[in-house]
């Protein structure tokens, strides 16, 4: 099912939180976005129009909307359903009215109609595979699996792929990478209003293995929870342009970090076997079902699991209620090599490590992993096969 964008029009902040809340809670991957971000609505798959309060005005909203993308999905939202203001809200050009409070299933149906348009739409715009890594507590190795799953995506796939540092503070990404980089998330957050293809070509740091790098930001306090709109819009930028996007989302689920949740494919949440990662394992899992994105889209990763096990790896599957995914051996020499010289496990050698990265990252792919030697324009995202891929999982 393809990933949408909403935007929602209101002056009601209410009206907001609860629209975000369905969109979210949908089946349908959808990115909202800020109305308040200047480049807000122009181009969003679905626009939301609150004309509740002031509907001749939800009419020139409309109107102003259909003109500037012919192809959006419009629903209008109105107090009551007077047979007048449905006729004028679809003569200025919505495709759905609605009643305030809305009803969950017609807005869920009307929400997929509109997936399933933007599906089938001739040329519709290539969508990236994107990968969340959390960390279920500081320290387990989510920024060590999530920059050799880069290196290793773009090795066997070709593919333009991009990691994003979203940890605040002093993310590791381009240390781990051995790149230093000029600008880093920060400024791609502070220029929401101007960013496209051009600025953030600027904006990330270049690898050898050809993954770009949108470094972590060095401020103890960004992002922060102001940043939600922002970094969501940015994930939605970078996903337009790029095949795989890769964010290294540190250990928190806040308001700024909950984005890349509702936008992931696949969320690895990687852990240890021990108690203290167990147990946050479980908070984490039941705040994602609250937030949320479906518990199958979550691949637990249990990193440094080797025997004996502090816990029986089948003890951990019933506590959390969730299969793992996949273990990754413990090897502090060879990890923390790879980390001193920056040069990603993947590239140095064949230590199991290596293996077990090499799997985690070819069950991504899609089926066929001949690197893309065409030179051709970027696909849909049928041609790269990930709809059967998601179907796999
Ligand atoms: N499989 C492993 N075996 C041994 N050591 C490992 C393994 N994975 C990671 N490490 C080591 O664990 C330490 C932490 O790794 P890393 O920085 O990737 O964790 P993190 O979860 O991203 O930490 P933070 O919470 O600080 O962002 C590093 O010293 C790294 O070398
Ligand atoms: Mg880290």
């Amino acid at each position: 099912m393809a990933r949408l964008s909403a935007s929602i029009l209101t002056s009601d902040d209410l009206f907001r939180a609860r629209l975000s809340e369905m969109l979210r809670m949908g089946s349908v991957r959808v990115s909202v976005i800020d109305d308040r971000l200047a480049r807000a609505s122009a181009g969003s798959d679905v626009a939301i129009v609150d004309g509740r309060r002031d509907p001749a005005e939800a009419m020139t909203t409309i109107e102003r909307l259909r003109a500037a993308s012919p192809t959006s999905a419009i629903f209008a939202v109105a107090a009551e359903a007077s047979p007048d203001l449905i006729l004028q809200s679809m003569r200025a050009g919505a495709n759905e009215f609605f009643v305030w409070p809305l009803q969950e299933p017609a807005f869920n149906e009307a929400i997929g109609r509109a997936a399933s348009r933007v599906q089938s739409t001739p040329g519709t715009r290539a969508q990236a595979y994107v990968l969340m890594f959390l960390g279920a507590k500081g320290g387990v190795g989510t920024t060590t699996l999530a920059v050799n799953c880069a290196v290793d995506l773009r090795r066997h796939s070709g593919r333009s792929t991009v990691i994003v540092d979203l940890k605040p503070g002093i993310g590791e990404v381009g240390l781990f990478l051995g790149v230093r980089s000029r600008y880093s998330l920060l400024d791609a957050l502070d220029n929401v209003p101007r960013l496209d293809a051009e600025f953030l070509r600027e904006l990330v740091a270049k690898h050898k293995s050809g993954v770009d790098i949108l470094s972590g930001s060095d401020q103890f306090d960004r992002p922060g929870v102001n940043d939600g709109p922002a970094v969501e819009e940015v994930i939605r930028l970078l996903s337009a342009q790029y095949d795989f996007v890769i964010i290294d989302a540190g250990t928190q689920l806040t308001a700024f970090n909950t984005a890349p949740l509702y936008a992931a494919d696949a969320i690895c949440l990687v852990a240890n076997p021990d108690v203290a990662s167990i147990r946050n394992s479980q908070r984490v899992l039941e705040r994602i079902r609250q937030l949320g994105p479906s518990p199958d889209r979550i691949r637990l990763l249990l990193n440094r699991a080797a025997e004996p096990y502090p816990i029986p790896p089948a003890q951990i599957e019933a506590a959390l209620g969730h299969p793992i995914h996949q273990h990754f051996p413990s090897d502090y020499r060879t990890v923390a090599m790879a980390i001193n010289s920056g040069v990603p496990l993947t590239l140095a050698g064949n230590s199991d490590m290596a293996v077990q990265l090499e799997r985690l990252t070819r069950a991504f792919l899609p089926s066929a992993t001949e690197p893309d030697t065409s030179g051709a324009p970027r696909r849909s995202s049928s041609v790269l096969g990930f709809d059967r891929l998601a179907s796999l999982w």
